[in-house]
C-alpha cells in the first residue's frame, strides 16, 4: 500500500494525471468510477484536461460502483445522474460504454467485470469504512448484490436530499471481491470524518467489520489523503 498525503487540490491533480496517462497509453482503458463528494475535484481536473489537451475517451469503458434502489435512474440524486452531470457530459465518452450495476440483475455486473477487468479503480470511503455500498459486516467474498444501507450512511448521504426520509434505504453495489479484481486502486479520502476509517484501513486488523480493510491485500493500492484524513495515522 502506498500513501500520499498532500493538499486536496494537489491530490485531485495527481489522481487525474494517473487516469489521463492511462487513457493516453491505452485508449481502450477500463475505468472504475466512484460517486460521492471525494472524486468531484478529480473529475473537474479530467474535464479541464479534456478541454485543453483533447484527451480522448471515445473508446474508454467505465464501470460505476453502485446505484440507489428506490429512486428512478433519472432522479436528480441517482448516481446515473451524478455521473452524467459531473463527468460524462463534459467528455467525449460514448455513453454506451458507461456501466452501472443493474437494478434488476446484479449478478450480470460481476460477469461483465470478469470479462472486462477494471484497469484503474477510483474509490472513496464511508466514515464507517464502507467502500462502494459494502457496509460493515459485508462478506469479503461478496459480488454485485442488493444491500441495505447502514444508518450512518443514510445520515451521511442525507446532505444531498431534502430530508433524511428521502434517502433511499437500499442500493445495488459492486461487491468487495469485484473491487479487488481491479488491477490498480486509488482511494481518495479528505476531511476529519474519514480519519478513523483510514486509520483502521492502514493499521487495523483485516476484518469484515471495516470493509475497506480488504484493500490491505490489494497488490496495487494508493491512498490519496489530505492532512485531516491522515490525522490519526502514526507519523
Ligand atoms: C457513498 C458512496 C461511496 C462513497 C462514500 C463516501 O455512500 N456509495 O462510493 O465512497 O459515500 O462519500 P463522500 O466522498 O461524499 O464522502
Amino acid at each position: 500500500m502506498k500513501i500520499i498525503i498532500n493538499k486536496k487540490a494537489k491530490l485531485d491533480k495527481l489522481a487525474a494525471q494517473e487516469i489521463i496517462n492511462l487513457v493516453n497509453e491505452n485508449p481502450k482503458a477500463v475505468l472504475g468510477l466512484a460517486t460521492g463528494s471525494s472524486p468531484i475535484g478529480l473529475y473537474e481536473e479530467l474535464i479541464k484536461d479534456h478541454k485543453a489537451n483533447k484527451t480522448n475517451y471515445k473508446k474508454v469503458t467505465t464501470f460505476n460502483l453502485d446505484e440507489y434502489i428506490g429512486i428512478p435512474i433519472d432522479h436528480e440524486q441517482s448516481y446515473h445522474t451524478f455521473m452524467y452531470e459531473t463527468l460524462f457530459k463534459h467528455l467525449n465518452i460514448n455513453l454506451k460504454n458507461t456501466n452501472f450495476p443493474k437494478q434488476d440483475d446484479p449478478a450480470s455486473y460481476t460477469k461483465l467485470l470478469e470479462k472486462k477487468p477494471v484497469d484503474l479503480q477510483i474509490l472513496g470511503i464511508g466514515s464507517n469504512g464502507h467502500i462502494a455500498f459494502n457496509e460493515p459486516g459485508t462478506s469479503f467474498d461478496s459480488t454485485t448484490q442488493y444491500v441495505d444501507l447502514a444508518e450512518s450512511t443514510i445520515k451521511d448521504n442525507s446532505r444531498f436530499f431534502d430530508s433524511i426520509d428521502d434517502v433511499p434505504k437500499r442500493a445495488v453495489t459492486m461487491g468487495l471481491k469485484d473491487i479487488m479484481m481491479a488491477k490498480k486502486v486509488i482511494l481518495l479520502a479528505f476531511g476529519k470524518n474519514k480519519a478513523e476509517a483510514i486509520n483502521t484501513l492502514v493499521n487495523g486488523k483485516k476484518s469484515e467489520d471495516c470493509p475497506a480493510t480488504i484493500l490491505q491485500d490489494h497488490p496495487n493500492l494508493t491512498l490519496y489523503l489530505d492532512e485531516d484524513a491522515a490525522s490519526l495515522l502514526k507519523k
